[in-house]
């Protein structure tokens, strides 16, 4: 952060990846309103924009150059829309962008709250109650450590492995033959002490925080015991050593999705791992109202990135039926992690007045109106 010499004001620099498909839509209403809501508390943004996306991958070939990495890094913050298109092969750009970001900058918690917002509908009743659970993701680790390859020429797998993570590195060889040869895929999955007690943490003071006694881990022991058995036993020793006070109960990831869809109240903190972390975060955010409303974090010791649950909705871009409140929201996240909790707290207020005050026609398309995008991010703007 610096500060404006003439006025003493704090200038905030944010790095922004708007990317693909609705991505940039929605970040245009995210950054104005975190600019409105920043100037509350007399600070001031600056915007660095990266053109990292499909078009630009298409165009000249580059996904996400070191360089820029470390530019980013200077930033308070990062903002990112939503990467991944149609006419680039699935992973390409999601690996090579934000896993890459995540990776790199060791972004170990993903936050993603799933609350209820006044007049949304929910697919579920809720009894007229709202809903107020979070996802504490492991952001690192899991199924996501990009550990494998496809063989399908009948080769055998003899794979140099080697990558780094905040905490260790990782060097080894994936030595697979198939007898008879066939094609074949391969991607191993790790689960470390260092990684699992360091997400537990953060989920128990979560939940210390929330005022709630207990975490709930999401689990398939029963199936994968070296993997999840090795999160679930190691998570629960980290709640009984370090934090007394909380009970921890561990559900099955299936049961615990026929449960949320039953009864979307029954729980506060979700402590996952990385791939469930993934899949429970859009089942929770369907059950409090929509994709278009679920904000996220990815935190760790250096950048931190905010982005909306959603991706690049290539089935509405450029329509203007993209709801912006879940990047909006995630602007509120990004807002609150530099501490400028006034402004956070102003964007928050401003969408639940705009959803309270607003006729359904005034409403996003997500939540059966007719306000387009930029409708929509202008209406919670003028409340900001
Ligand atoms: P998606 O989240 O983009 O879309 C799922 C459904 O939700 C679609 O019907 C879409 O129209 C709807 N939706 C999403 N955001 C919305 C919004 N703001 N307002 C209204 N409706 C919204 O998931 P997908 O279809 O699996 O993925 C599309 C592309 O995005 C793929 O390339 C995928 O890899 C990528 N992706 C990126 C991210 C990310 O950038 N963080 C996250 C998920 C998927
Ligand atoms: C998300 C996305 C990403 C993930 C993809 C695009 C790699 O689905 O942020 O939820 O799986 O983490
Ligand atoms: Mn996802």
């Amino acid at each position: 952060m610096r500060q404006d010499m003439q006025q003493l004001r704090p200038i905030y620099h944010i790095a922004v990846i708007a990317g693909d498909g609705i991505g940039p839509e929605v970040t245009a209403e995210a950054r104005r309103a975190v600019e409105a809501a920043a100037s509350l508390e007399d600070a001031s943004i600056e915007w660095f924009d990266y053109p990292f996306g499909a078009a630009h991958y298409l165009e000249k070939g580059e996904i996400l150059p070191g360089l820029a990495l470390i530019e980013m890094e200077d930033a308070n913050a990062l903002l990112l829309g939503a990467i991944g298109s149609p006419q680039v092969k699935p992973g390409i750009l999601e690996r090579g962008i934000i896993l890459a970001l995540r990776f790199y900058f060791d972004q170990y918690i993903n936050l993603r709250p799933a609350k209820s917002l006044p007049n949304v509908p929910t697919p579920v009743p809720l009894g007229g109650k709202m809903m107020d659970s979070v996802v504490i993701r492991e952001n690192t680790e899991d199924l996501y450590m990009g550990l494998g390859g496809i063989y399908d020429d009948g080769e055998d797998c003899d794979t140099v492995l080697g990558l780094e993570r905040g905490g260790y590195s990782l060097r080894g060889k994936l030595n697979l033959s198939l007898s008879p040869n066939m094609p074949f895929g391969v991607q191993a999955a790790l689960s470390t002490r260092h990684g699992v007690t360091r997400i537990t943490r953060y989920a128990c003071e979560t939940a210390i925080e929330r005022g709630e006694d207990r975490v709930t881990i999401v689990t398939k022991s029963n199936a994968a015991p070296a993997l999840y058995g090795f999160f679930e036993d190691t998570a629960k020793r980290v709640i009984e050593r370090e934090y007394p006070s909380l009970k921890c109960e561990a559900v099955n990831v299936d049961a615990l999705c026929y449960h949320l869809v039953r009864d979307p109240l029954a729980y506060g903190v979700l402590l996952c791992p990385n791939l469930f972390g993934d899949i429970v975060s859009d089942l929770q955010a369907a059950l409090a109202g929509g994709m278009g409303a679920a904000a996220s974090a990815n935190i760790g010791r250096r950048l931190s990135m905010f982005e909306p649950v959603h991706g690049s909705a290539p089935d509405i871009a450029g329509t203007g039926r993209a709801n912006p409140i879940a990047a909006i929201l995630s602007g509120a996240l990004l807002l609150r992690h530099l501490k400028l909790e006034k402004s956070a707290g102003a964007v928050e207020k401003a969408v639940n007045k705009y959803l309270e005050s607003s006729p359904k026609n005034e409403l996003p398309f997500e939540f059966g109106g007719e306000f387009s995008c930029r409708e929509v991010g202008g209406a919670i703007l003028k409340r900001i």
